[in-house]
């Protein structure tokens, strides 16, 4: 972990929050790789849930809402921690942090004592207003999920969707983490990926479309190349249950946070939940509106009412790339690799004249470099010599790089080199663009 953080850090991709003026704990902000890393990513999961289907329509809600809808979604009072602090130095854990805890009594030794655990609740409070004492508290959303439930009748009335169909949202969220850590693994401040999928309300139906998301989902992770032995299914006892689930089932990532192949190196990365009738039924409740969805239904006449049901999937963006950057991190000889996907990896080429001081050389790559970017991000590199420069590209995971060299002058060929292979193969200048999307897809 110590070397991913440090050449996430050297390389441009998350820095430490604030850092200048001492940092804010559970705040990441992402560099220039670390943004293009996160926009390829989003890209994806934009493609697999909404482009690719005709069931999914997008949206993008706001951050800020009325805090009723923290009332009626349940938030305010159920969505808490348990946690204990410290009687001697007020430090806080959560109940569940079984090791931290034991850690923590052996640096007070015999006189460890802690107070009765406490709920503690995660919404982050805002104060709205610009005239002292008249501000209205409202929360930054803790989960993005409200503002498609607040919407759905919304959505409905200005689409023509039928029911089974899925709304698709990206966005930040955050929550008053008791201990943020494990890099971003548990940030303040952090982004979610989620589809709320509106079903019947059919207790085999819905389970059908729970089982078809579970395995959507698992398979997104592993096609874009998570190894499959670090990813397993977890299912949500009956005790950890988030208030809204009737079922809950977590993809888990194997992390070196713990001791190799111990349970406690399992981490969450995406929730599946069922979440029945919870939200719409609850807005409705809280908000006066009727949240019924009108079916047209053939055997009866006039239309069938109801609540309708959601099935929600719900990905961490955060915590997706560190686990991507982690299962993507080698170590070859005297070289560093990140084997990210390509259509992850932050630059999909990169571009280096053979030598610097041959003006020929350098517009030939030039041009090259340029034709390249209109549909590529692409690097460019005239520094040193050609085998640092690949090691250069391979820590940040580049795929591939081309070299111009006196023969390209001749012929119009350059080479490729594989980041992973370190195979080069020469081709013609005409068929890198295909090359590269044949990889690409
Ligand atoms: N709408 C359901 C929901 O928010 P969740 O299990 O609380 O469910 C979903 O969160 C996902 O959001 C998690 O699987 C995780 O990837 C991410 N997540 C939750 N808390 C986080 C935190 N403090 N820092 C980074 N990511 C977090």
């Amino acid at each position: 972990m110590e070397k991913i953080v440090s050449l996430c850090k050297r390389r441009g991709f998350i820095y430490p929050g604030s850092e200048i003026y001492g940092g804010l704990k559970g705040t990441w902000d992402y560099g220039p790789l670390g943004g293009e890393l996160k926009f390829n990513l989003k890209q994806e999961w934009w493609k697999t849930m909404v482009k690719e289907r005709d069931d999914v329509v997008g949206f993008s809600g706001s951050i800020l809402m009325n805090s009723k809808v923290w009332e009626g979604s349940g938030h305010m009072q159920n969505f808490t921690d348990p946690l204990v602090e410290c009687k001697i130095c007020h430090q806080r854990f959560r109940t569940d942090q079984e090791d931290a805890i034991k850690e923590h009594e052996k640096e007070h030794g015999k006189k460890a004592s802690w107070t009765e655990p406490k709920r503690f609740n995660l919404l982050v409070e805002a104060k709205l207003g610009v005239v002292e004492g008249e501000k209205n508290t409202t929360y930054l959303r803790g989960e993005i999920t409200q503002g498609v439930h607040v919407n759905f009748k919304n959505i409905l009335n200005s689409s023509r969707l039928k029911i089974p169909f899925g709304v698709a949202q990206i966005g930040k969220a955050f929550r008053n983490e008791i201990t943020p850590g494990n890099f971003t693994y548990r940030s303040v401040e952090f982004e979610q990926m989620e589809l709320q999928y509106y079903v019947k309300p059919d207790e085999k139906e819905s389970m059908k479309q729970y089982d078809y998301f579970k395995k959507i989902r698992m398979d997104w992770y592993k096609n874009l190349g998570i190894k499959k032995e670090n990813l397993r299914f977890r299912e949500h006892k009956k005790d950890e249950l988030a208030h809204y689930a009737r079922a809950a089932w977590d993809i888990e990532y194997k992390t070196p946070f713990a001791a190799p192949d111990s349970e406690a190196s399992w981490k969450e990365l995406e929730g599946i939940h069922h979440r029945g009738d919870w939200d719409l039924l609850r807005h409705q409740q809280f908000s006066g509106q009727d949240m019924n969805y009108f079916d047209e239904n053939p055997l009866i006449s006039g239309k069938e009412k109801f609540i309708p049901w959601v099935i929600e999937t719900s990905g961490g963006i955060d915590r997706a790339i560190l686990f991507f950057l982690i299962d993507a991190y080698c170590e070859e000889a005297e070289r560093t690799i990140l084997k990210l996907h390509p259509k992850l990896a932050p630059y999909k080429v990169a571009v280096f004249p053979l030598l610097k001081n041959k003006p020929d050389l350098v517009k030939k790559a030039d041009g090259i470099y340029k034709e390249l970017k209109k549909y590529f991000n692409v690097a460019w590199d005239d520094r040193g010599n050609i085998g640092k420069r690949y090691f250069s590209q391979d820590e940040i995971g580049t795929p591939f790089c081309i070299t111009v060299d006196f023969e390209t002058l001749e012929n119009n060929t350059i080479t490729v080199r594989d980041r992973d292979s370190m195979k080069q193969t020469r081709i013609k200048i005409e068929e890198i663009k295909s090359y590269i999307n044949d990889k690409l897809t």
